[in-house]
């Protein structure tokens, strides 16, 4: 059984061990702010991500602009990351590290970036094309797009959890690609990952019922061959086991009562490449 709670802005800080928080006006107008924060850092990127620039750059301009816009990286610090945004490079599937690795011509890569800003996250990240970028992983990027937007379609009030992961499984796999499991998406607010789990693959009527108020991230993670990953040496770059290309795109949504509101959507209409 699920649990849901009705809760205050006050009381959105708490861990509820499993609770599924419904949100008030007053959450939705802080994940409103932190996700145009969000967006709007992502939008700066489309400009500097380019062949020869490296990911730690890319992290600096993110942890400039981040403090500039009188947030923190929710990032720094968390778990021992010391990091502003999260870089993640072909058959990288998430949490890779910046470092001083200069991108590529063809390169595909995805920069996630997380805001707190007056105590609320807004979680979202893009795929970036590198220089010149082949078919196969413009299409690869293309789908993991849809699948995106085809799971916030499926994430209204009446609909399940399980359906939103229907969605996004039935298109990649319809395109022969895996769906990693490993990661999902999380619910979020004053805490970075909270109750539920937003898993990417599911049977439609399936999970906890969606109600107004929830607020949860979707960030499905699409692999050109097999859905398996492992996470390297480091404990946080996870990489496709049959090092096929990997993309992911997330929002932070939130449910209303006739669908969902968008929180991170791109001020300037970037939202997916080619920019
Ligand atoms: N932004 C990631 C997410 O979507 C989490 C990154 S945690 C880090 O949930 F420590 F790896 F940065
Ligand atoms: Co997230
Ligand atoms: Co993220």
């Amino acid at each position: 059984m699920n649990q849901y709670a009705v809760v205050t802005a006050d009381e959105a800080f708490q861990s509820r061990d499993g609770v599924i928080k419904l949100h008030g006006a007053d959450g939705f107008a802080g994940m409103r702010a932190a996700g145009r924060l969000a967006a709007e850092i992502l939008d700066e990127l489309t400009k500097h991500v380019v062949p020869g620039v490296s990911t730690a750059e890319i992290d600096d301009i993110v942890r400039e602009m981040t403090l500039k816009g009188g947030a923190v990286p929710a990032t720094l610090g968390y778990r021992g990351y010391t990091h502003s945004c999260c870089t993640s490079i072909n058959h990288v599937i998430c949490h890779g590290i910046p470092s001083d690795k200069k991108l590529r011509d063809g390169d595909i890569v995805n920069v996630d970036v997380t805001p707190m800003l007056d105590g609320w996250h807004g979680d979202t990240s893009r795929m970036f094309l590198v220089g010149d970028v082949p078919v196969k992983a413009r299409r690869l990027v293309d789908v993991t797009y849809e699948c995106l937007m085809l799971g916030i379609e499926a994430a209204k009030p009446g609909n399940r959890i399980g359906d939103i992961g229907h969605a996004i499984q039935t298109h990649a796999e319809g395109h022969r690609y895996g769906v990693v499991r490993e990661f999902c998406g999380h619910g979020l607010g004053r805490l970075f990952h909270d109750a539920p789990e937003i898993v990417h693959a599911g049977r439609p009527g399936t999970g906890p019922l969606l109600k107004p108020g929830m607020i949860f991230t979707i960030e499905p993670m699409i692999n050109i061959g097999k859905p398996h990953g492992k996470v390297l040496e480091d404990g946080w770059t996870a990489v496709t086991r049959d090092r096929s290309l990997s993309a992911q795109f997330e929002h932070s949504i939130g449910i209303t009562e006739d669908g969902c509101e968008i929180f991170t959507a791109s001020p300037k209409g970037l939202h997916k490449p080619p920019y």
